[in-house]
């Protein structure tokens, strides 16, 4: 499964790209908003960053307006996924978009059926939102278990499952397990998956044990 990171913080983004854990970056409205700084800009600045697709979102809610929007969005830069949202007007904008070559990530996705038409519209990318579905006391993660059989039950749906709304290590866990192909995670979610107490606890008796032998190894 790979990576993406969830943030519009290129701080973050230089740091886990040189760590070599970034194949993608995923933003929208609300982490650019988190940013103060102008959207075309900081989508520009992420996209020099790393060679991977890069979502920016289109906030227009016509066909006609996604469409405009996602092709100035996709003139910033290469590696530039459009954003549009799972609604009647965001899957005819994907045809529109997709048809055009462009790299379309279809967002906001919570059922198993506008992941299909999603797939059947052309997306690169389906994200279905596990954390605000479990926020409801639903399963998210069931929901990507459903498209997984949807897609490979049906080899001509070339879409990539992209599990969003990551809230925690045991999401990305079940993300890998459930077949999604990649995993947007928030920085701090990526970081924790180094954690283990027992680690933690290990290392420290070993680097005691090792301090007694007096030795260095340079
Ligand atoms: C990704 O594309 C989404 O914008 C993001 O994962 C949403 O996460 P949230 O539900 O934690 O805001």
């Amino acid at each position: 499964m790979k990576f993406f990171i969830d943030t519009a913080d290129t701080a973050e983004i230089s740091e886990l790209a040189a760590a070599g854990f970034v194949d993608g970056v995923t933003t929208n409205p609300s982490l650019i908003a988190k940013t103060g700084r102008p959207f075309k800009d900081v989508i520009k600045e992420i996209c020099q960053l790393i060679d991977g697709p890069v979502s920016a979102e289109v906030t227009a809610k016509d066909v006609e307006g996604m469409i405009a929007e996602g092709e100035l969005l996709a003139s910033i830069a290469t590696n530039v996924a459009v954003k549009v949202p799972s609604t009647w007007d965001g899957f005819m904008a994907c045809r529109a978009l997709s048809t055009r070559g462009l790299t379309v990530n279809v967002t906001l996705c919570f059922s198993a059926n506008q992941a299909l038409l999603a797939a059947k519209a052309g997306a690169t990318f389906i994200s279905p939102f596990v954390g605000r579905l479990d926020d409801l006391g639903l399963n998210g993660m069931e929901v990507v278990r459903e498209i997984r059989t949807i897609y490979d039950n049906d080899k001509s749906l070339k879409t990539e499952i992209l599990a969003s709304s990551i809230r925690t290590a045991l999401h990305v866990k079940e993300a890998a397990m459930a077949g999604a192909d990649i995993a947007t995670v928030p920085p701090a979610v990526l970081r924790n998956l180094a954690k283990h107490p027992l680690t933690e606890k290990g290392l420290a008796s070993f680097l005691a044990d090792w301090d007694k032998t007096g030795q260095a190894i340079l």
